[in-house]
């Protein structure tokens, strides 16, 4: 028993792992982690982190991406320990206790959940964007936008979910093969972006760098600046951590996890320097800034229609790959919290074929109704205070375990382990502080309601306090 409640211990999280088949490995892994980074953070957030700090949004993907690369290895260390489905959960779980567990599972679900319908919302955006300039039909606005954002709902982004909903009641077999297919598609798309928009780069849109400052701070009732864009194009770098929830299915988890988690975020990291240094150089910021399809709205504006058909149909045949790598990773947490007891058995119960139906289904909902009602940069941000919240879990579970269990065997061993642990969390930090205002307000919301449910619930239906 710790501070915060009884602690998993290691072997006991390892036993549990043994449920699901083992039947992935490192490029499956490395098609996951590469499937749920590159997506809608640089696709389309690109545009809300160019409107918020101008061309300085390239120091604010550099700053994500040196934070993100740090959790990646803290992450992996974890995956590698600890290689059974929930992840950051089950860290948690057994490094500091079942109540920062249950906290860090409930902040998963504002990652993975509402990473999704950012996804499905940005999507609705580039099939706009595509019908209009490509087709040249007009979908009704009161149709594809939230109420908030000028319409009534946005349907496109609902209908995407439950189809995505659809695949992961199929088999997580057939998707993570599609999921290969669609990553080279996106990777492709990237590539014919970097052609075209680097050679376009003029000194002077660079010109000045960082028009709203560094540090983020408040304008007309939004947060602008450097940190206030990281705080939102931070949604580009996550979505590897989704390969550690699928440990438990690897074939050889020390070498697999470590290509795959690392592999998959320094490719993804080095595309998105050059996409972003390419999109600012190439034309005004100005002109695609807040944009919900930033990167055809560039190629338009440089006089290349056809190639913005072509990157935005990319965007609309892949991104969905990302909503299924996330949902997919949501429905192997709440299957794990369910199996310890924290939530109610029921959900924990699985098919024919092995997948938690049930589970999968509440989640395309959840995932659904935010896509339908919620604008992009508002779901966005409160997906990345809860992966910001997670991150923190994760390296403060390295950092714990290595001073309370050293001798434990290590597949992989985070290089200058407090050094890469501290520069996570306070990074995080920093990041989560600069998130705009309302999202702040919303996480402790929705922390609140989590620890309600918690001691209701989960607190006297554990199975490791029950000692079963
Ligand atoms: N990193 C993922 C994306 O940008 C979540 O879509």
């Amino acid at each position: 028993m710790g501070l915060f409640g009884p602690l998993k211990p290691l072997h006991r999280a390892e036993e549990d792992g043994k449920a699901l088949a083992k039947t992935l490995s490192w490029p499956h892994l490395m098609a996951l982690g590469i499937g749920g980074i590159i997506g809608t953070g640089i696709y389309s957030l690109t545009g809300t982190g160019a409107g918020l700090a101008g061309p300085g949004v390239l120091l604010s993907f550099a700053l994500c991406g040196i934070v993100c690369a740090c959790a990646a290895l803290c992450y992996t260390e974890m995956a590698t320990m600890i290689p059974t489905a929930g992840s950051a959960y089950t860290y948690t779980y057994s490094a500091l206790g079942e109540t920062l567990a249950w906290i860090v599972g409930w902040a998963l679900i504002l990652e993975y959940s509402l990473a999704c319908s950012t996804v499905a919302v940005s999507w609705s955006a580039h099939l706009f964007g595509w019908l209009h300039d490509g087709v040249g039909l007009q979908l009704p606005a009161m149709l594809m936008n939230a109420p908030h954002a000028g319409g009534l709902i946005n349907l496109p982004a609902v209908l995407v979910s439950l189809a995505v909903m659809g695949l992961l009641l199929i088999g997580a077999r057939e998707s993570a093969t599609l999921n290969i297919l669609l990553v080279i598609i996106k990777i492709v798309a990237l590539g014919a972006f970097i052609f075209f928009a680097l050679p376009a780069v003029q000194a002077g849109n660079y010109d000045p760098f960082a028009p709203y400052g560094f540090l983020a701070h408040e304008m007309e009732g939004k947060k602008y600046g450097i940190m206030a864009a990281a705080a939102i194009v931070f949604f580009a770098f996550f979505g590897f951590d989704a390969v550690s929830t699928s440990a438990e299915e690897a074939k050889n988890p020390g070498r697999d996890l470590t290509i795959g988690i690392l592999g998959s975020m320094g490719i993804s990291t080095i595309i998105y320097m050059l996409v972003a240094g390419a999109a600012v150089g190439a034309v005004n910021f100005k002109e695609f800034a807040f944009s919900g399809e930033a990167l055809p709205h560039v190629l338009r504006s440089l006089g290349q229609p056809l190639v913005a058909t072509l990157v935005g149909g990319a965007a609309l045949v892949a991104l969905p790959s990302v909503i299924l790598v996330m949902m997919y990773g949501q429905s192997r947490i709440f299957f794990v919290m369910a199996r310890d007891g924290l939530l109610p058995p029921a959900v924990a119960k699985v098919n024919k074929k092995g997948s938690p139906a049930l589970i999968t289904t509440l989640t395309g909902i959840f995932v659904a109704v935010f896509a339908g009602f919620f604008p992009l940069d508002e779901i966005a941000a409160l997906s990345n205070a809860g992966t910001l919240i997670a991150f923190v879990a994760v390296a403060v579970s390295m950092l714990v375990l290595r001073k309370k269990m050293p001798d434990v065997v290590r597949t992989f061993k985070t290089p200058a382990h407090w050094l890469v642990g501290l520069v996570t969390i306070g990074g995080c930090i920093f990041i989560f502080s600069s998130l705009q205002v309302k999202a702040q307000m919303f996480t402790l919301i929705w922390m609140a309601i989590g620890l309600a449910f918690y001691f209701s619930y989960g607190r006297w239906n554990s199975r490791l306090r029950k000692g079963a």
